[in-house]
């Protein structure tokens, strides 16, 4: 093995048990950051990874420098000046927690390199790392991690469109359904266009290389068993870009429980009140059997609003103002929610929950709904597949719930606009591990999200990111030289950190293995152009 560099630890730069250095040869030009290297003393063997790269040289000042060639650049010295280039490798494997006093640095071969990277238990491949020296190989995490029941939450975040947030999803998506021991589906929902819609076709788009990652990572590229729901519109048909899309409809007793996050206040006291009215009236109803919105708006009318009585008196517990918002605001959901909300119960679809297949994914699209109709389709979906697996009734025992934007809907700040949606991901993120239930959140500014959201992931990937971003102290962990390199990547360049391994790794992640919305508009488009050019 050739040797590359020298292992030194310096008074000012001592090696530690997690860190070593080493100084590289003139000629050494492959080093950079990020290369894994191994140090060999005597019979002891340490792998590290490059993190930090610095030169040094004898020249105290640069004024010398210029007067030592006569102001000329391209003068040389008659004297030449030394330098060296020191690297600092962090320790991602060796067997006593020592420093190294000496020693010879070389690359791994293939098979140490997979023993250093091969943690106990991992085998879901997360990418391709390539070695500066060529030697590639798949980077591989526990899947106990990703889907419980030691953890079950991972991040990505980046750049929009050039951190590839979504197709790295799909591409981890595609490995754990083609490694996974457990029987595992996904929930998904389609938030932007038509970005989801199509991810059951095979991606036109894998270049040679996208297909080397993806042999390498034991993965056949194709498009996913998927089924598409959308709610209604007004016509009884999917409010979707996609024509064939399976639809659903909810009544009262659909989303009776998620009612009090959709109730307008305007102070406190007043949501207090319209609170304890609503709790009531939910009691009423279960006493007369009222199933439907029509059936409880025309009970109201009868008993809560009769018109002999005034605004101020008190009626069934409330006051009959109270009843009055209350009323308004129930009759207004049929028409704000457009026709996600019916008022009959025969016209309820609910969604087939039980249905959901190994292997299989949902994809819910909900792009033309407004916000407060989103975080319904959110929190009820999220609470049915919840209480299944919990109680065991589904066909599968891991499910992975994706939020993309994971940062509207659980940011960093406190929001009552998304008090209650967000109170049910740190849940998902703290107890779905033990459940089965795993949050895969993406986002441009991980710094934006719910801290007990991120104190609980377990493997994060980062793609491209924004140098103003890479400034939050969440990223301090990270050496200067690691933020420069996040900063330059290019698409398919991500850096992954997981709960096992002792150093973030640098991996490549190939085009997604399916269609997304954004390439579908581009192959129309290229082929329309086509048919327009004539013979
Ligand atoms: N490894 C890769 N190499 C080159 N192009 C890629 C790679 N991965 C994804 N792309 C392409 O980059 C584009 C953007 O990707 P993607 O939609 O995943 O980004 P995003 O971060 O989710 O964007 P947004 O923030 O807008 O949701 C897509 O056209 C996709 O095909
Ligand atoms: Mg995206």
């Amino acid at each position: 093995m050739k040797t590359i560099g020298a292992v030194v630890g310096t008074k000012t730069k001592p090696n530690t048990p997690s860190e070593f250095h080493f100084w590289i040869p003139s000629w050494e030009e492959s080093i950079s950051i990020g290369s894994i290297v191994k140090a060999e003393d005597g019979m002891r063997r340490v792998y590290g990874v490059v993190v930090e790269m610095q030169g040094y040289s004898d020249i105290d000042d640069v004024l010398l420098h210029q007067l030592s060639r006569g102001g000329d650049p391209e003068v040389k010295s008659p004297n030449k000046e030394q330098s060296v280039v020191v690297c600092t490798a962090r320790v991602i494997k060796q067997e006593s927690d020592r420093p190294l006093r000496e020693g010879l640095v070389s690359y791994p071969s293939y098979e140490e390199l997979e023993e250093t990277l091969t943690v106990e238990g991992c085998n879901i491949p997360f990418g391709v790392f390539t070695n500066t020296d060529g030697t590639s190989i798949p980077v591989k995490v526990d899947e106990n991690y990703l889907l419980g029941y030691e953890g079950a939450h991972v991040n990505i975040s980046g750049m929009s469109g050039l951190g590839t947030k979504t197709s790295t999803f799909l591409f981890i998506l595609s490995s754990i359904f083609a490694h996974s021991k457990e029987r595992v589906a996904c929930i998904l929902f389609n938030i932007k266009s038509d970005d989801l819609l199509y991810i059951d076709e095979e991606s036109p788009y894998l270049s040679e290389s996208d297909l080397e990652i993806y042999e390498k990572c034991g993965i056949k590229p194709s498009g996913f068993n998927a089924r598409f729901f959308a709610p209604s519109n007004a016509l009884s048909q999917g409010d979707s870009l996609r024509s064939d899309i399976e639809i659903f409809r909810w009544g009262y007793r659909e989303i009776r429980d998620y009612i009090p996050s959709l109730l307008k206040a305007g102070d406190q006291d007043q949501r207090e009140k319209l609170d304890t009215a609503f709790y009531d009236l939910m009691r009423m109803a279960q006493q007369r059997n009222i199933v439907s919105f029509s059936q409880l708006l025309e009970f109201m009318e009868r008993e809560l609003l009769p018109p002999n009585k005034g605004g101020s008196e008190l009626i069934h517990g409330s006051y009959k103002a109270t009843w009055g918002k209350l009323y308004n605001q129930i009759k207004g959901l049929n028409s704000k929610y457009g026709g996600l909300i019916t008022e009959y119960e025969d016209d309820v679809v609910e969604l087939p929950y039980q249905e959901l297949k190994d292997r299989q994914v949902w994809v819910i699209d909900i792009q033309q709904l407004g916000f407060y109709a989103r975080k319904l389709v959110f929190e009820k979906v999220i609470s049915e597949f919840e209480r299944r697996l919990e109680s065991k009734e589904l066909k599968i025992n891991k499910i992975i719930l994706f939020m993309d934007e994971l940062n509207k809907y659980a940011p960093s700040h406190n929001s009552i606009e998304v008090a209650s949606l967000k109170a049910k991901l740190i849940d998902i993120s703290a107890r779905g591990r033990s459940i089965g239930f795993s949050l895969f959140g993406a986002e441009q500014f991980k710094s934006k999200v719910d801290q007990n959201i991120i104190g609980n992931v377990s493997t994060d990937v980062y793609g491209k990111t924004k140098e103003s971003e890479l400034m939050d102290p969440l990223y301090k962990i990270f050496s200067d030289e690691i933020k420069d390199k996040i900063r330059r990547f290019s698409k398919g360049d991500k850096l992954v950190e997981h709960e096992l391994f002792d150093a973030p790794i640098f991996v490549k992640m190939p085009r997604p293995p399916c269609m997304l919305g954004s390439d579908k508009i581009r192959l129309t488009h290229s082929s329309s152009l086509l048919k327009a050019v004539p013979y």
